[in-house]
């Protein structure tokens, strides 16, 4: 009961009173971290300059009017090939941004697929650094607008105009769509709620995925799903609707996950590794500072409460708006649920035993909802855990060689 007493406290504190909870040492040794790791600092097209690699930066709006930036590397350091390579779309999750498949110098898995002959296009999706941006809302002037939306918002507006613009610039009938994470479920959504859409996609990879999320394990967020009642109405009432709590609520929460002074500490202070966990035996710890430089990348608030809604419904289904709100928006008491009939594209799965976010049970559902799973794989780790999708030391090994070898065939 401890921790989620301490845990609840927090969360209604960190605007007010960082002083008090914030460890002196933390701050200074993430400011050393900092201070080693330049690659901490550059954006992804200076990082893929400085690794030698080619960047174009795409820019899109969507229907609503948030600039999308897509970064795409089309070919690898050794220079174009006359060959047409199929492009990929390759989405990052919540609180990510396409940093994610950057950051792992030559072991991503940006590296191995353009290894692989492929040509990369990494989008960024509203709220994250760099998609931070919309025609006529500031995201700071006017947050209760720019910030009004969730994952579903993103599925029906952003993915599908990227993949427009991808497939027009390309002049490629299909894409490939590999995702990790959040990065999955604008996948599902889309192709349910636009079912135009599985036609434009080749073969989709779930690395780690999310529709159902009764079983899911992290313990903040079953704490934020716990008391989602009060926490939706909190955040609101102190205008936090971009999600991006201070450092001093994850020191805390750090501190209560890690307790020592290791070297892996900050990771529990860090939003993304506070709800996904961590894996001692597949972090490399030279990659700490830098993933803190990129990690949290931006996201609203509603994000991570449709998420606990679906936690607490054990349904996959639209954004819960109350009793009265659901009959005015849907005209039933209950959201709508997700239609995965209506996902015909194929699609692989990829799950891990120790995920905190993804659990075996939440997967096997999706599984049996889905109509058109060409292949369902745990990998071959039992600690493998969320993040490790991105960069676990043995990644390539124990997932993306498969992947690619996969694609081959499609
Ligand atoms: C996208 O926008 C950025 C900044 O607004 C600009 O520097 C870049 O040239 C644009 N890219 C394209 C392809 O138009
Ligand atoms: C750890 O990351 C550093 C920095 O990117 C890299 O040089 C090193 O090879 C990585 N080690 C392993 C075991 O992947």
């Amino acid at each position: 009961m401890r921790p989620i007493v301490i845990a609840v406290i927090c969360l209604c504190i960190p605007k007010f009173s960082s002083e008090y909870i914030v460890k002196p040492d933390y701050k200074v040794r993430q400011a050393e971290s900092y201070a080693v790791a330049e690659d901490a600092k550059l954006l992804v097209p200076e990082l893929l300059k400085k690794y030698g690699y080619p960047c174009e930066i795409h820019n899109v709006t969507s229907k609503s009017g948030y600039n999308l930036v897509i970064h795409r590397v089309p070919y690898g350091k050794e220079g174009s090939t006359t060959n047409t390579r199929p492009a990929v779309y390759l989405q990052h999750g919540i609180l990510s941004s396409s940093a994610d498949w950057v950051l792992n110098q030559n072991n991503g898995l940006l590296y191995s697929l353009l290894d692989a002959g492929y040509d990369v296009w990494m989008p960024n999706v509203r709220g994250t650094r760099y998609s931070r941006k919309h025609n006529t809302l500031d995201p700071d002037k006017n947050a209760k607008q720019f910030w009004d939306f969730s994952w579903h918002d993103i599925a029906v507006d952003d993915v599908p105009s990227m993949i427009d613009y991808i497939i027009d610039h390309v002049k490629q009938e299909k894409i490939f769509y590999i995702a990790h994470s959040q990065g999955t479920t604008l996948f599902y959504v889309m192709c349910s709620e636009l079912p135009e859409y599985n036609k434009k996609i080749r073969v989709m990879f779930s690395m780690a995925p999310i529709a159902w999320m009764g079983s899911m394990t992290s313990p903040l967020m079953k704490l934020i799903a716990m008391a989602d009642w009060i926490v939706g109405p909190f955040l609101e009432l102190i205008g936090m609707y971009e999600f991006l709590p201070q450092n001093s609520f994850y020191a805390t929460i750090g501190d209560i996950l890690c307790g020592d002074n290791s070297l892996l500490q900050p990771l529990c202070a860090n939003a993304l590794f506070a709800i996904c966990g961590f894996n001692k035996e597949q972090m490399n710890e030279t990659l700490i500072p830098t993933i803190m430089g990129h990690t949290p990348a931006g996201a609203a608030t509603k994000q991570l409460l449709h998420y606990a809604q679906l936690h607490n419904s054990g349904q996959f289904r639209k954004w819960d708006y109350g009793f009265f709100g659901n009959i005015d928006h849907y005209g039933t008491f209950t959201p709508p649920s997700y239609n995965l009939n209506k996902v015909t594209a194929p699609v692989y799965l990829h799950y891990s035993k120790n995920d905190w976010l993804s659990s075996i049970s939440d997967v096997t559902t999706l599984s049996r909802k889905l109509n058109n799973v060409v292949g369902k794989f745990t990998v071959p780790d039992h600690k493998f855990n969320h993040v490790d999708y991105l960069y676990g030391i043995d990644a390539y090994k124990l997932l993306y060689a498969r992947i690619i070898s996969l694609m081959k065939r499609h």
